[in-house]
């Protein structure tokens, strides 16, 4: 052995004597403060992550546990942030991850700090695409819920007396994500089965799920087809009907000519069905994140206190949302 590398070796050596008693030391200091989780997603402006954060930390103040808010827009801040909550001594994690496929680093970067952790809202995958199976999910029922938007749409289609052959849909996707691709499905199935025109529904890919990504994506789509006079629009969530509603405005096509249908329910909806001004956003179909958030963070807390593993996928329900009942559908569903 040359006399560099011993000292390596040595330094090694040293490195891992001094290491150990420090981590030691470390989760024994952790071991009597109180159970510490993280709560991570993908938009921490959303209203809709701002709702979910907001009841996981109330649901910790009622029960003695700590929350750390963290917004992750990136896959190297999930990882930053999963590092960071292990420093802290956090048991574990709820997340709503920017891209599904990071589910196998995520995975391998919880598995360091020997963290449980649960996703809500979007469902992590493998390699191949597939769920991970071994990791609890709560989620809505995406193509279910589709179903719904695409009946909210065609009955409003019938109260306007809309002649189904002269409207164009716009479908704003994000294939890349299952839950969006389900409920664009769904609502595309019921709009078919109530006889909307194959052809004249469009796709408009998005790039973010935000107004921002809907208003971008729609544009174009509106431009191409001048020639019809009416549509409807539906995506994954109402931030991005909206943006789409937006869109259709700096074109000038009248309000009273589209009809847009989102989901979620959280804040952007409630102020939208409020405007003053016409909009062409009809409603939203709500599901609560106060649930999705309340109930995720305590599937995780009594796995990590009991060791319970909690079910692999929760499936959640929604409610229609428009002007006339907004205010009945919060309070129903506490959001
Ligand atoms: C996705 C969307 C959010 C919201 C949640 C709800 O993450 O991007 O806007 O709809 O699903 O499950």
């Amino acid at each position: 052995m040359t006399s560099k590398l011993r000292r390596l070796t040595l330094c090694a050596a040293m490195a891992t004597l001094f290491a150990a008693p420090l981590a030691m030391t470390q989760s024994i200091a952790h071991a009597d403060e109180p159970l510490k989780i993280g709560f991570l997603v993908k938009m921490p402006e959303q209203a809709w992550f701002i709702n979910e954060q907001k009841a996981a930390t109330a649901l910790g103040q009622k029960q003695g546990f700590s929350v750390v808010n963290i917004g992750t827009p990136d896959g190297e801040k999930v990882l930053a942030a999963i590092d960071n909550l292990g420093a802290q001594g956090a048991k574990g994690f709820v997340i709503c991850a920017p891209d599904v496929r990071l589910g196998p680093a995520i995975e391998a970067r919880a598995k360091r700090y020997s963290m449980k952790f649960v996703t809500v809202d979007d469902q992590l995958v493998d390699s191949s695409g597939k769920p991970l199976g071994d990791v609890p999910h709560l989620g809505m029922s995406a193509f279910k819920i589709g179903n719904q938007v695409g009946q909210a749409i065609s009955d409003e289609m019938k109260r306007r007396g809309w002649n189904p052959d002269e409207v164009g849909a716009i479908r704003i996707s994000d294939y890349e994500l299952p839950t969006a691709k389900l409920r664009t499905d769904g609502a595309t199935q019921t709009l078919l089965a109530s006889g909307f025109k194959k052809d004249n529904i469009f796709d408009a890919p998005q790039k973010t799920t935000d107004d921002e990504g809907g208003f971008n994506a729609a544009s174009p789509v509106f431009a191409k087809h001048p020639n019809i006079k009416k549509w409807v629009i539906f995506a994954l969530n109402e931030e991005t009907v909206i943006g789409g509603v937006r869109a259709s405005e700096q074109l000038h096509i009248p309000s009273a000519d589209v009809i847009g249908v989102g989901i979620n329910g959280a804040g952007e909806a409630f102020a939208e069905l409020q405007r003053k001004e016409p909009t062409g956003f009809y409603g939203t179909i709500a599901v609560s994140s106060t649930n999705h958030g309340k109930q995720s963070t305590e599937n995780l807390v009594d796995w990590i206190k009991t060791g319970k593993q909690p079910p692999a996928d929760t499936q959640t329900t929604g409610k229609l949302m428009t002007r006339d009942n907004w205010k009945q559908v919060r309070d129903e569903l506490g959001i």
